[in-house]
C-alpha cells in the first residue's frame, strides 16, 4: 500500500507543487488533505506555467485520480474558475473527485477574515484573506456548510441561516452587502453545486481502493509545518494542520496507509505574513535572494520575508512529520554567494543555547540565530542533472543538511522547470530496494 505524503518543512512556499507533480507523474492518485485557496502552487512544464490554488497538482497528468479531501476548505468560486481555466487550456479534468464532506468557504468567511485582520491592527497575522480561519472555525463550531449541502436547496438555506445567526454582530457593517443576501447566496452556491456535482464522491473510499490495489497515492500538503495550528508559531499560523499526520484525517485513511513522508525545504528560508523568523535577513542580501528566487506570493503577491536556512526549525519539522526523505528546492538561488550561513542553534535573550525549537513563543520571538559558515559557489546549477555535476561546495552544503537533520535528501530542485531536478543516489538507494514507489522512482534517475 504505497502512500506517500509530501509536506512543507518550513513556513510554506517550499515548492511542494513541483515535487508532488513529479511524484504524481509516477503515481496513480494525488490527494489534497488540508488548507484551501490560501495555497498557491506554480508548476512549469512543456513551456507552460500553471498557477493552481485548490486543484491537486496531479491534475496536469491525464487519467490520474485527483482528490480534494474532506480536510480541505473549498471556495467553490475559486474551484470552478480553475476548472474553466484548465479546460480552456485543454486539460482533461475528468479525474477530479471532491469529498462530499469538505467544508465550503462562504462569502461571510471572506468578509470576516478581512474584518478580523483590520480589527487586529498592528497585531494582525497577515492572513491571505481567503476566509480560511473563519471557515475552519465554523467547522469546529459545527456551523459549517459542506459540499454535500449544495445538492439540497432547503438544507443549504437552513444551514446558511444557522451559520449567519451568531455572526450578526460581527457582520453588522456588511448588513447591506449583496454577497450576504440569503437568496442570492443560496442561488449562487446551488449553481456551484450543479457545476461540481459530477465530481462529488465518497473520496475516502476511492483512495482506500487505490491503496488496496497497491497503487501509489501521493498525499499533497499545503502550507508548512511551522504554520501548523498545533505545532507552528501560534498564533501566526494557518487554521489547519499542514503536518503529515493530518493526511490521514483530511483524506480519510488510517496511519498504516502512510509509508513515506517527504519534507520539502528550500535551500534557504522564506515566510509570508507576521510572526517570528529567527534567521530573517534584511538589506541588500535579502533583496538579492528575493529577486533571484522570485519570492513574491502566488496568492497575494506579497513580498516574502527571506532568511538563511534554519536547521533548528527544519529538524523540528523532521521530527513532527516523521520525515523519511527531504527534497531541497531552489538550490540554484544560492549561486553567487561567497559564503552561506546555516543556523544550527538559537541564543535566547538570557544567553541560553537552544538546540531544539523552543516551545515557548516568548523565547522564540527573542531567539537569535547562530550560524555555521560554509563556502558558497559561483557556478550556475541550472544545467546540473546529477550530484557529481554539482560544485563541491554545493554537495557539502547538502551533505551538511542531511547529516544535521538525519534525513536523506532524495531530490534537489535547481529551477522551476519539471526537468530541473536531480534524483539523488539516496533516492535510488531508498527506492531501488523494493520500498515504496521503488520501480517508478528508481527507473528514471537523471544521471547523464
Ligand atoms: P491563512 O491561512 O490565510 O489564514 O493565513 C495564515 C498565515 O499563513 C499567514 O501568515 C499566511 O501568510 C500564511 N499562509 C497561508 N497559506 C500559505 C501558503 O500557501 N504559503 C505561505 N504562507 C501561507
Amino acid at each position: 500500500m504505497p502512500g506517500i505524503v509530501v509536506v512543507g518543512a518550513q513556513w510554506g512556499d517550499e515548492g511542494k507543487g513541483k515535487i508532488t507533480d513529479l511524484l504524481a507523474e509516477r503515481g496513480d492518485a494525488v490527494v489534497r488533505f488540508q488548507g484551501g485557496s490560501n495555497a498557491g502552487h506554480t508548476i512549469v512544464g512543456n513551456g507552460e506555467t500553471w498557477k493552481l490554488h485548490l486543484m491537486p497538482s496531479g491534475i496536469l497528468h491525464p487519467g490520474k485520480l485527483c482528490v480534494i479531501g474532506n480536510g480541505v476548505v473549498l471556495d467553490p468560486k475559486v474551484l470552478t474558475d480553475e476548472l474553466d481555466e484548465l479546460r480552456r487550456r485543454g486539460v482533461d479534468t475528468s479525474g477530479l473527485r471532491i469529498s462530499a464532506n469538505a467544508h465550503l468557504i462562504m462569502p461571510y468567511h471572506l468578509l470576516l477574515d478581512h474584518a478580523g485582520e483590520i480589527k487586529l491592527g498592528r497585531l494582525q497575522i497577515g492572513t491571505t484573506r481567503r476566509g480560511i480561519g473563519p471557515c475552519y472555525a465554523d467547522k469546529a463550531a459545527r456551523l459549517g456548510i459542506r459540499v454535500q449541502d449544495l445538492l439540497d436547496e432547503k438544507i443549504l438555506k437552513k444551514k446558511i441561516v444557522a451559520a449567519l445567526e451568531p455572526k450578526r454582530l460581527s457582520l453588522r457593517e456588511f448588513a447591506k452587502d449583496q454577497r450576504l443576501d440569503l437568496q442570492a447566496m443560496t442561488d449562487e452556491y446551488l449553481t456551484y453545486g450543479r457545476r461540481m456535482q459530477m465530481y462529488i464522491a465518497d473520496t475516502s473510499r476511492l483512495v482506500q481502493e487505490r491503496l488496496d490495489a497497491g497503487d501509489l497515492v501521493v498525499f499533497e500538503g499545503a502550507q508548512g509545518a511551522l504554520l501548523d495550528i498545533d505545532h507552528g508559531t501560534y498564533p501566526f499560523v494557518t487554521s489547519s494542520n499542514p503536518v503529515a499526520g493530518a493526511a490521514c484525517i483530511g483524506a480519510g485513511v488510517g496511519p498504516k496507509d502512510i509509508d513515506e513522508v517527504w519534507g520539502v525545504t528550500k535551500g534557504y528560508t522564506t515566510r509570508v505574513g507576521a510572526g517570528p523568523f529567527p534567521t530573517e535577513l534584511d538589506g541588500s542580501l535579502a533583496d538579492e535572494l528575493r529577486q533571484r528566487g522570485g519570492e513574491f506570493g502566488t496568492v497575494t503577491g506579497r513580498s516574502r520575508r527571506v532568511g538563511w536556512l534554519d536547521l533548528v526549525a527544519l529538524r523540528y519539522a523532521a521530527r513532527i512529520n516523521s520525515l523519511t526523505a527531504l527534497a531541497v528546492t531552489k538550490l540554484d538561488v544560492l549561486s553567487g554567494q561567497e559564503k552561506l550561513c546555516v543556523c544550527t542553534h538559537y541564543r535566547g535573550a538570557e544567553g541560553a543555547e537552544f538546540d531544539h525549537f523552543p516551545y515557548h513563543q516568548t523565547v522564540l520571538h527573542h531567539a537569535v540565530a547562530e550560524y555555521e559558515e560554509m563556502p558558497g559557489w559561483s557556478e550556475s546549477l541550472r544545467d546540473c542533472r546529477s550530484e557529481h555535476e554539482l560544485p563541491e561546495a554545493a554537495r557539502n552544503y547538502l551533505q551538511f543538511i542531511a547529516d544535521f537533520i538525519k534525513v536523506p535528501i532524495a531530490l534537489i530542485g535547481l529551477g522551476p522547470g519539471r526537468d530541473e531536478v536531480i534524483w539523488t543516489k539516496a533516492s535510488a538507494d531508498m527506492y531501488g530496494s523494493g520500498a515504496v514507489a521503488a520501480p517508478a522512482l528508481a527507473a528514471e534517475p537523471n544521471d547523464r
